[in-house]
């Protein structure tokens, strides 16, 4: 398998931060081409820093990590801290990476790299709000062309909302930039709340985490451990869900998920349900369709996967 070349565009984010650490475990699989960060889950400051300290800790300082949008396209910024903790990263201890951000906005890193890569080589991971990939098709539109695929976290269709009844929150938190992203003609992959519901950070998937003795397994086992603390203290007794690393487990074993063709629409103006992804199912009202949405998930597979790589 040639390694897929990848940019990461992420809001970390306590999953954001497992994502990292897996993409960054499998160098073999993943020529990470650069990590761009966004603010959602916590200010763009803080993501920013996290990439830098997931980095850091995963000892990947090759990868230049790039800041950027600090707002939402149109609305204004709505943070999900209650889910991430202050930091973003849950309990984990933060500092001050050693290596800063590279220079120039994340989403003209995205333009310079995908322009500069041959075409239809380059795949984004995208998990968070899609503002810079927005920002990157808006200021160079050929980059829809030449980019081979994105892989979304994001939406709800059969499983409802997890940031309100009817919106999941990289797409509620900036719902005009998903709309430009689904809309534009790329060849997307969409994980939406259908799919990563479906793979649960269970007691015995966490105790496995728990026994790997690797500076990586031991920081994915402490995030992990925080989303279980807030699963209980804000949605209830289940275990939580993982969803951003099904993006990168995607990319490494496509294999372990179904996914069907789809056509995809964002509600923008509606209060009530704001973000909402009207996902169409029914083959004959698609047109082109670009979007495949992943409807079954092999957890016990993404797992395996997750402790494969961060054992290394
Ligand atoms: O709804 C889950 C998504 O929102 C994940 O990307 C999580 O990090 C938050 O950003
Ligand atoms: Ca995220």
């Amino acid at each position: 398998m040639t390694a897929i070349p990848l940019i990461v565009d992420c809001d970390p984010g306590v999953d954001d931060a497992v994502a990292l650490l897996l993409a960054f475990a499998a160098p073999e699989q993943l020529e990470l081409l650069a990590v761009t960060t966004v603010g959602g889950n916590v200010p763009a400051r803080l993501t920013a820093r996290n990439a830098r300290i997931i980095r850091q800790i995963a000892a990947r300082e090759d990868v230049p990590v790039y800041a950027g949008a600090e707002q939402p396209l149109v609305r204004a910024a709505e943070a999900a801290s209650h889910f991430h903790g202050e930091s973003g990263l849950g309990w984990l201890e933060t500092f001050e990476p050693d290596t800063p951000t590279a220079a120039g906005h994340a989403a003209l890193a995205i333009v310079e790299t995908v322009m500069a890569s041959p075409a239809r080589t380059v795949t984004v991971a995208a998990m968070g709000p899609m503002t810079n990939l927005a920002l990157a098709i808006k200021l160079e539109p050929a980059v829809v062309d030449r980019l081979a695929q994105v892989v979304v976290m994001g939406g709800a269709r059969r499983e409802g909302g997890n940031i309100t009844p009817s919106a999941e929150y990289n797409i509620f938190a900036d719902p005009h930039s998903a709309q430009i992203v689904f809309s534009s003609g790329l060849r997307i992959v969409v994980l939406g709340l259908d799919a990563t519901h479906q793979v649960r950070t269970t007691p015995d998937r966490l105790a496995a985490m728990e026994a790997l003795d690797t500076p990586a397994a031991r920081t994915a086992a402490q995030l992990l451990e925080f989303s279980q603390e807030v699963e209980r203290r804000l949605v209830g007794p289940g275990p939580p869900p993982l969803h951003d690393p099904c993006t990168i487990a995607w990319l490494l074993a496509p294999e372990l998920f179904t996914a069907v063709p789809v056509g995809l629409n964002v509600e923008t103006s509606s209060p009530l349900t704001l973000g909402h992804t009207a996902v169409e199912f029914r083959q004959d009202d698609l047109g082109a369709p670009a979007i495949r949405w992943v409807t079954e998930v092999d957890a016990d597979g993404v797992y395996a996967l997750l402790l494969q790589h961060l054992t290394r």
